[in-house]
């Protein structure tokens, strides 16, 4: 078997909030010891509840927070949680649910994709611009939106600049959180066929977090779902989906409600062929 892309061993992390003066310092267990190891090109699904661990198991595999204990491997290589390197961090992108908030509203697009390059490589400024125009038409914008602001874009067509600016420097995964939580239903349609296909041309990896299972369904090659930190299962999709083994998982799974997101799609298509034709 090939190496894994990302692999976890017993990890947790503990939040300490400050105590009052009637209040004692309270320890939150916010993730118990997770364990596993994902294969590049593949897209694990990671579920559960409001506050169950989900953006804290994503920040320390982004190595944005580093783990009260346990292991991280990154194409084999184990992080060194006190010393993390330079390169260590270029293997490892988060697209988060309001890309908003990252983008600098003083900064034109253009700028935005070409800004790891330019911190990171040492390509010329005429390089730079060509590879960030490349990804601005992969991740299906166009030419003229390279000398944009950030608040002229919509919803949908800042989370295509978040995760172009997250491929800039060919991440070994990519870590979504949340990423279309925020969007209309046809827009989230067509960010994760956008996922799917940049996943084919790159044979990308992710972990992709969600709430909504029926995104999960139509993404995800195996799912994990959480549980006040833990992990309470972790199988195929086909398998969590058919056959939820514990609990936690049946009642989460009877709770939400079904997107037909395949349908969406379809009618998505049609729309372009008529348009095309039209
Ligand atoms: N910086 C922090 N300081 C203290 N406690 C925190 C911190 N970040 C998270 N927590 C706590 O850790 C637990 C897990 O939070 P986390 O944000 O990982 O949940 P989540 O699964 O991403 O939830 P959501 O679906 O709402 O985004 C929660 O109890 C949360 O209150
Ligand atoms: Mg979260």
């Amino acid at each position: 078997m090939s190496t894994p892309v990302l692999e976890v061993k017993n990890l947790t992390r503990d939040y300490v909030s400050a105590g009052g003066l009637f209040r004692p310092a309270k320890v939150v267990h916010a993730v118990k010891g997770v364990n596993f190891s994902l294969e590049k090109g593949r897209t694990l699904a990671v579920v559960g509840e409001s506050g169950c661990g989900k953006s804290t198991l994503a920040r320390m595999i982004t190595l944005i927070d580093p783990p009260t204990s346990g292991e991280i491997r990154i194409d084999g290589g184990k992080v060194d949680a006190g010393h993390v390197t330079r390169e260590m961090r270029q293997k490892v992108q988060i697209v988060f649910q309001n890309p908003y908030g990252s983008l600098n509203p003083r900064q034109k697009i253009g700028d935005v994709l070409a800004e790891p390059l330019l911190l990171n490589t040492s390509m010329s400024a005429a390089e730079r611009a060509d590879k960030a125009m490349a990804m601005l038409r992969k991740v299906g914008l166009a030419p003229e939106h390279f000398n944009r602001y950030p608040h002229m874009f919509s919803g949908g067509q800042r989370q295509r600049i978040a995760i172009a600016r997250a491929l800039m420097l060919n991440p070994s995964f990519l870590v979504l959180d949340e990423p279309v939580s925020a969007l209309d239903l046809s827009v989230q349609a067509q960010i994760l066929n956008l996922l799917k296909d940049l996943q084919e041309e790159f044979g990308l990896t992710y972990v992709f977090i969600s709430h909504d299972l029926s995104v999960v369904r139509y993404i995800a090659d195996e799912v994990m779902v959480m549980y006040f930190g833990d992990v309470v299962e972790h199988g195929t999709r086909d398998a969590v989906f058919s056959d939820p083994q514990h609990n936690y998982t049946k009642t989460l799974f009877a709770a939400t409600p079904r997107t037909d997101i395949a349908s969406i799609k379809e009618r998505l298509a049609r729309k372009a062929a008529l348009a095309a034709a039209g």
